[in-house]
């Protein structure tokens, strides 16, 4: 099958590739480079041994998607190109929606007029808001706080919209918890630019000496610990995610979400990578982050009973491989 990877060239992009390659895929890659590097893709591509056709181009402009669509017979898309940043997302909405919504419109309308059945979506935790954890894919979205959060649900809806149109139009909506750690052999990995705003690659990177130490955010919530508590996943379980939505997707709508179902706290993480490393993580309790909530962790059932995907690597895989792939920087 031909797969379309839009921010192919990304953290969870690429090691998606791998996973499509590896699974017998055909893939080509849109991505315009605004967050990532082409030389990534040399690299998972020395890693299967196997080519990637790669397009330079924004995947908001219709007539450049239109052009990929024209070269090849497509077969699915994976729309993974979006701006995540939360915080840049409050000071600079339209970029948010401009980008994130627009991106999903183009590829939407290119695959109903080339009958291109298959439409993966990257969405996010995010969407849930404060309902009560574990998030189960059923309950109802909570407006959030931030545009980043609202161009997903947007982005949900757009494709709801149009699988109900249109019945043979498959999608899956994948809703990602903490995608934290690297692929195995080192190369290739999380590569944030200037300080990372999330807690894996920071932990990485004040282990390495490149950043003093770890403000930890908050230690009054009511967690295990006082610290907050997310559902870290290995970035190749999810990456195996999309292997298996793209194979067993049926017809009609379909959201699951992708974690483990277990929460770990802050402090939890902390400790369990210097075990794993060897190397102590300095860090100091803060004050809150604005926007952050106590607890995030997924209700995974239903990815496994209807994808039979799980995931195969723990808290100690995640540790253990992102600092392999920091250490080799
Ligand atoms: P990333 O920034 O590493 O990858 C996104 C890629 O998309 C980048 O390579 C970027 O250059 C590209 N891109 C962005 N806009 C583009 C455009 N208009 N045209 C072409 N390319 C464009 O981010 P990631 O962490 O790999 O995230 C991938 C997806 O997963 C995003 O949709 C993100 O919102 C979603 N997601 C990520 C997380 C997370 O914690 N990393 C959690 C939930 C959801
Ligand atoms: N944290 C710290 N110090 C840091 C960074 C984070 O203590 O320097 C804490 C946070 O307060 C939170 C936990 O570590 O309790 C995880 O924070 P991240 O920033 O790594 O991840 P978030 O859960 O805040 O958000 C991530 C993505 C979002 C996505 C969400 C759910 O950044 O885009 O997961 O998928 F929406």
């Amino acid at each position: 099958m031909v797969i379309l990877v839009t921010g192919g060239t990304g953290y969870i992009g690429s090691h998606t590739c791998l996973a499509l390659l590896e699974a017998g895929f055909t893939v080509i890659v849109a991505d315009n480079l605004c967050n990532s590097r082409a030389e990534t893709l040399d690299r998972v591509m020395q890693i299967t041994n196997k080519e990637i056709i790669f397009y330079e181009i924004d995947v908001t402009n219709a007539a450049s998607v239109e052009q990929i669509f024209t070269d090849h017979r497509i077969e699915g898309v994976i729309h993974f190109a979006a701006y995540k940043a939360v915080g840049e997302s409050v000071r600079e909405p339209l970029k948010y929606y401009h980008n994130n919504i627009n991106s999903t419109l183009v590829l939407a309308e290119a695959c109903l007029k080339h009958e291109v059945r298959r439409f993966v979506l990257s969405s996010s935790a995010t969407v849930y808001g404060e309902n009560d954890v574990p998030f189960v894919e059923s309950m109802k979205l909570q407006p959030t706080a931030n545009p980043y959060g609202e161009s997903k649900i947007i982005s949900e809806r757009i494709l709801r919209d149009v699988a109900n149109a249109n019945s043979w139009f498959s999608v899956a909506i994948l809703r990602y918890f903490n995608p934290v750690g690297a692929h195995v052999s080192g190369l290739i990995g999380e590569e944030p630019r200037g300080t990372p705003g999330n807690l894996m690659p920071y932990i990485t990177q004040v282990a390495k000496g490149k950043i003093g130490k770890l403000s930890v955010f908050g230690g009054d919530y009511p967690t295990v610990d006082g610290t907050g508590v997310r559902d870290y996943i290995h970035v190749m379980d999810l990456a195996e995610g999309h292997v298996a939505a793209m194979n067993l997707l049926g017809e009609g709508i379909h959201t699951y979400n992708l974690g483990t179902g277990k929460g770990t706290s802050v402090l939890e993480l902390i400790s369990i990578f210097e075990e794993e490393v060897g190397i102590k993580v300095p860090f100091e309790i803060m004050e809150r982050r604005p926007g952050d909530i106590a607890e995030c962790y997924a209700e995974v059932s239903k990815a496994k009973e209807e994808l039979y995907w799980n995931v195969k690597r723990d808290i100690r895989d995640m540790c253990r491989d992102a600092w392999r792939f920091e250490s080799n920087l």
